[in-house]
């Protein structure tokens, strides 16, 4: 995969973070949702490659573009799968809170794990606790672990945790650990990739979320040395069968980092509001600026691009 397509594939989060950035706060999240999708899309459709959509807005029946297995590319290039959200925090864009993103992860063929949208339950850290983490362990054993790996107290860690219903029992056993909790409304893929960032001040994500999600954020700590491990979490029978016939085989498994994302990755988000890692779209006469991250496995760079856009010059496609 060259890596000349990470500049390829910033385009793509950057056009799909500037249409859905114009309905911030409207309180209308399907709009914006549609608005990131087709921008996403169109800027797929001019990158030569082959490319699948692996992790998409949903199935086929369920999703008119970008849906699970929906070509997109020129396909005059590599074949290369991709897990994608348009617009991750869908809520957060409609009421313009903060840490909605565009996202894009590329692997080459076969490499993500083909995961139903069900929940996951997830643990996510950054580098310096590689290694500490196991979900089949309690929250507070993994709390203690990722305390000795950072060399610091559970006291200090940060833990991210969706404020859920489902997550009282968890929110009061990481309380009783005595790490300190930030709640957040939405948006578990940039709590995860805030584990690697140093000044971002969070330590540990954990929690249930939306598998989909969990694929894409083990894309993006693969590229930044990170680590996750996620478990399919299925409410009812129906879900079980989707998971059977997307082929998940053991639905029980604990997937660790590289089953979910193997091989050479790349990884490109853009902020659409404003956030932890990534400031949001801001508007100037004629034009917007945006704020994206672009990273590699192979090599580990990670990059903040900032760029200036003017409408007036700006290709149609
Ligand atoms: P959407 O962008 O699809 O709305 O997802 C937002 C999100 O908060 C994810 O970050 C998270 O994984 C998932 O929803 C949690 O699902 P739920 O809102 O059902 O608890």
């Amino acid at each position: 995969m060259d890596r000349n397509y990470a500049m390829e594939f910033v385009r793509v989060t950057e056009a799909a973070a500037l249409e859905s950035s114009r309905l911030m706060g409207r309180g209308d999240e399907k709009a914006a949702d549609h608005a990131a999708v087709e921008a996403m899309r169109k800027m797929l459709n001019n990158i030569n490659f082959e490319g699948t959509v692996v992790i998409g807005e949903g199935e086929r029946d369920e999703a008119p573009m970008l849906y699970i297995g929906e070509k997109v590319g020129r396909g005059d290039g590599p074949k290369l799968d991709l897990a994608l959200d348009p617009l991750e925090g869908t809520t957060i864009c409609a009421h313009g809170g903060n840490n909605a993103l565009s996202v894009i992860a590329i692997a080459e063929e076969g490499n993500f794990l083909h995961a139903p949208d069900v929940y996951m339950q997830k643990i996510a850290v950054g580098p310096d606790a590689r290694g500490a983490i196991d979900l089949s362990a309690s929250a507070t054993e993994n709390l203690k672990n990722v305390a000795r790996a950072k060399k610091c107290y559970v006291d200090d860690l940060t833990v991210v945790i969706l404020d859920r219903p489902r997550h009282q029992e968890l929110i009061a056993e990481v309380r009783k650990a005595g790490a300190r909790i930030w709640l957040i409304g939405d948006g578990d893929v940039s709590a995860a990739i805030a584990t690697c960032k140093r000044d971002s001040g969070v330590d540990v994500l954990i929690g249930t979320g939306g598998a989909p999600e969990g694929v894409i954020s083990a894309a993006a700590l693969r590229c930044m040395g990170g680590d996750f491990q996620g478990q399919l979490v299925f409410r009812n029978d129906n879900e079980r069968a989707r998971a059977t016939k997307m082929g998940i085989q053991n639905l029980d498994r604990i997937y660790k980092i590289d089953d979910l994302a193997a091989g050479r990755v790349m990884f490109c988000a853009t902020g659409i509001t404003q956030g932890t890692l990534l400031n949001g779209v801001r508007y100037f006469s004629g034009g917007a600026l945006t704020h994206s991250l672009v990273m590699r496995s192979a090599s580990g760079t990670v990059r903040y691009i900032e760029a200036e856009h003017h409408f007036a010059r700006k290709p149609k496609y």
